[in-house]
């Protein structure tokens, strides 16, 4: 709609539809070139190459679009995720009775849209690694002294975590010679994990080829090191999930309305309901972390030696009591497709989420088990354990910010808003799957 109006009038509806509040001056500016970093197009076609290949995983059987996929808004369309050793993608991923993981994934595997914006500076759902320009490598990350340099990006650092990860891509010790490395400790220098990696890339001369064309210096003889495969990942995850191409950036560019019921609810997130108060900026996030009471499940963040099923988020990585339970604020870019939604993928129903999201720390009580998508996974943590102990439901609700509620109507509006955050073009993906990849493996379709 909208086409035949000139802009002034245009404006003007966005603010008429919107109630007449403050509405058209509440919204962010749109997102520009200028809010990326540059992009070497010889880094990214690589980079695809990488990311759908399960070379760089110990037993080469999970790449990292396993968890990551496009058939699933670049999540794995679970609430916690089944890592290395499982079979099949989506809600369909299953265990078989060789190769048992030893548990489910603890959080939800994230939906990876726009992280090529420099705004974004810190990852993961409890922000432990950060942009921090007083360390030599720019970052602050649990590696801590360990931390190489070389990193292009922190998007590039992230790679270093689930390649380490017996659980999510390195397999279980004594199986390949990454997870043993892993496991003695030696993740940098020549007998480290990463460079047993680099040198099995190495070893594919399509590879090698493609490394010596996106790097000078590799074309000059320097060998391949783990940074120069991450750097190349991340360049491919800027450019193949930027997303600014929604029916909402058209309003925001001032080329389109919302629709009615979108606009209510767009009224709703940008006032009364104080969506925007965390989900604020183009990319809908503060960059800060929250107790939002949000259901916990599965086997929790715990150390292999500890029996809990908690995970104290944020507190985990600044040990400041008013962190406990509090988790990042994710963008909402394309959230209609990204569910199950939460830290720990809790709801399975977008409108179910919004519903009880408002209400904060007061949903624990009358949590519905049947909204979170959990393969079976036998001989491993009971994944109700936490919920199924008051005194932990209760230290959750009572860290949770003030509650609110929503009418059954408001939360159809916020949803319709939250469905103008779909953008076909990254949906899609701008490359899309590669046909093969150089390893030969097999790619996750
Ligand atoms: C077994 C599933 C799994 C695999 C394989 C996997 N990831 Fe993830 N990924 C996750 C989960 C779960 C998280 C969230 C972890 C957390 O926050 O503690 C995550 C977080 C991320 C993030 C941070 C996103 C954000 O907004 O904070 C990025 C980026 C990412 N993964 C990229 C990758 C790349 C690149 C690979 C391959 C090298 C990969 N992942 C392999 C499950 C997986
Ligand atoms: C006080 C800050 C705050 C407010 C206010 C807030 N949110 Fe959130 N939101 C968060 C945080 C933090 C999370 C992640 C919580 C978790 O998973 O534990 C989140 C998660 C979400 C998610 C799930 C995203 C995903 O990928 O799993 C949606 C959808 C969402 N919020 C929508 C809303 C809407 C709609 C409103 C207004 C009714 C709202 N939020 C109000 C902080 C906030």
């Amino acid at each position: 709609m909208g086409t035949f109006v000139g802009k002034p009038l245009k404006q003007a509806l966005v603010w008429l539809l919107s109630g007449g509040t403050a509405l058209a001056a509440d919204l962010p500016a749109p997102i520009t070139d200028a809010d990326f970093g540059a992009l070497s197009m010889a880094e990214v076609r690589l980079g695809r190459d990488l990311f759908y290949d399960p070379i760089l995983s110990g037993n080469r059987n999970i790449s990292c679009a396993t968890c990551h996929h496009p058939r699933f808004g670049t999540g794995d369309g679970l609430s916690l995720g089944l890592g290395e050793g499982a079979v099949g993608l989506g809600p369909d991923r299953h265990v078989t009775e060789t190769n048992l993981p030893e548990q489910r994934i603890p959080r939800n595997a994230p939906a990876l849209f726009n992280l090529g914006a420099t705004s974004f500076k810190v990852l993961f759902h409890d922000g432990r690694i950060e942009v921090d320009p007083t360390r030599p490598s720019g970052l602050r990350t649990p590696m801590e002294e360990d931390m190489v340099t070389g990193f292009a990006s922190i998007l590039s650092a992230q790679t270093m975590f689930p390649v380490l990860s017996p659980d999510e891509m390195a397999g279980h010790y004594n199986e390949n010679e990454i997870s043993k490395a892993v496991r003695e400790g030696f993740i940098t220098g020549p007998d480290g994990a990463w460079a047993l990696i680099s040198a099995r890339v190495a070893g594919i001369p399509a590879y090698q080829a493609a490394f010596e064309q996106a790097y000078p210096e590799i074309a000059a003889g320097r060998p391949i090191a783990f940074t120069d495969i991450s750097n190349a990942i991340a360049q491919f995850v800027a450019f193949e999930w930027r997303s600014d191409d929604s029916a909402f950036d058209a309003v925001l560019r001032k080329q389109a309305l919302f629709q009615p019921e979108a606009a209510k609810g767009a009224d709703l997130f940008y006032g009364v309901a104080g969506c925007a108060t965390c989900h604020s900026g183009p990319f809908l996030t503060d960059h800060s972390f929250h107790a939002m009471g949000e259901p916990q499940l599965g086997p929790g963040k715990a150390e292999r030696f500890e029996r809990h099923s908690r995970d104290e988020g944020r507190y985990r990585v600044t040990n400041t009591p008013a962190d406990i339970f509090a988790f990042r604020t994710p963008s909402l870019r394309n959230v209609a497709q990204t569910g199950p939604w939460g830290h720990a993928g809790s709801h399975k129903d977008l409108a179910a989420f919004v519903a009880d999201h408002a209400r904060s720390g007061a949903q624990l009580a009358d949590y519905d088990r049947t909204q979170a998508v959990l393969p079976a996974l036998p001989q491993t943590k009971p994944d109700w354990t936490l919920l199924d102990t008051p005194a932990e439901v209760a230290a959750i609700r009572a860290a949770a910010v003030a509650p609110g509620t929503l009418t059954p109507d408001q939360v159809a509006q916020i949803v319709a808003f939250l469905q103008t955050l779909s953008d076909p073009v990254a949906l899609k993906g701008r490359f899309g799957l590669p046909d093969t990849v150089p390893s030969g493996l097999a790619v996750d379709r």
